[in-house]
């Protein structure tokens, strides 16, 4: 099986990395830096292709279509980086919101069309967006999130587009509006704050969702909150 995966230099997708690696896939990794993983207890690292750079740049599309070229078909395809401001909205910048929307709605859209062609030549593929439980309509609401939360509901209803536009195709569309897990992103919307999961838990649940239940659903965005924030 082939997955790629976005923003894996720490936090969640680091862990979900971690246990593709370890499960046997083949992966290919897009992180602005390096990924440290010198615990991996499968060492076969050449199931590994690490791809350091922004996701936003053309070079590195360049790059995961090269490999892509080599692989003909792609299985999954997770779009974790993320990018948050956490700023009063007044005080909010077009650079700010333009980075924020950058990151968070307009990467996961171009690497959606550049991976589909090879998520349709699998026999069944999932391509899977990390929202925000804040990107959600009707859930609750927090001061300085606006810039953040917004561009994580633009997401979830791509998910929904995409889902309908290849209704057609052998691929699943679904997007996890993840609630608070433990990690430097968390750390910055709210300082101090103990969330209920660990990365490694959050990745595990993401990964068992991709085997054992994105088959049975279809542009759902899933709430995967346990707390609030
Ligand atoms: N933690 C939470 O409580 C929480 C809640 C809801 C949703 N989420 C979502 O879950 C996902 C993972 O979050 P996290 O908490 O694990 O965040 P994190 O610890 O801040 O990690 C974010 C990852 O994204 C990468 N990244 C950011 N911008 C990038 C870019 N332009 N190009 C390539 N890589 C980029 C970062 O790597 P570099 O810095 O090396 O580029 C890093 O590896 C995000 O989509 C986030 O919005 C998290």
């Amino acid at each position: 099986m082939k997955a790629i995966i976005t923003g894996c230099s720490k936090g969640i997708g680091k862990e979900i990395l971690r246990k593709l690696l370890n499960d046997g896939y083949e992966v290919m990794s897009i992180s602005r830096s390096e990924t440290n993983l010198d615990d991996l207890t499968n060492k076969d690292s050449t199931n590994w292709k690490e791809i350091i750079g922004n996701i936003l740049d053309e070079d590195v599309h360049y790059k995961i279509i090269n490999v892509l070229n080599e692989w003909k078909s792609l299985d999954i395809l997770i779009n974790n980086a993320g990018f948050l401001i956490s700023k009063p909205f007044e005080e909010l910048n077009y650079t700010e919101v333009k980075n924020s929307f950058d990151v968070n709605y307009y990467a996961p859209f171009k690497l959606s069309q550049i991976c589909i062609p090879y998520l349709k030549n699998a026999e069944k593929a999932s391509l899977i967006n990390i929202g925000s439980i804040g990107g959600v309509q009707g859930s609750v609401k927090f001061p300085g999130l606006s810039a953040y939360s917004s561009s994580k509901g633009a997401l979830a209803i791509l998910t929904e587009c995409l889902a309908e536009e290849y209704k057609d195709t052998s691929i699943h569309f679904n997007c996890l509006a993840l609630g608070a897990v433990q990690t430097e992103m968390l750390e910055k919307a709210f300082p101090g704050y103990q969330a209920p999961f660990s990365p490694k838990q959050m990745a595990y649940y993401i990964i068992n969702f991709i085997e054992n239940s994105s088959e049975m659903m279809n542009g759902k965005i899933i709430s995967v909150s346990a707390s609030t924030p």
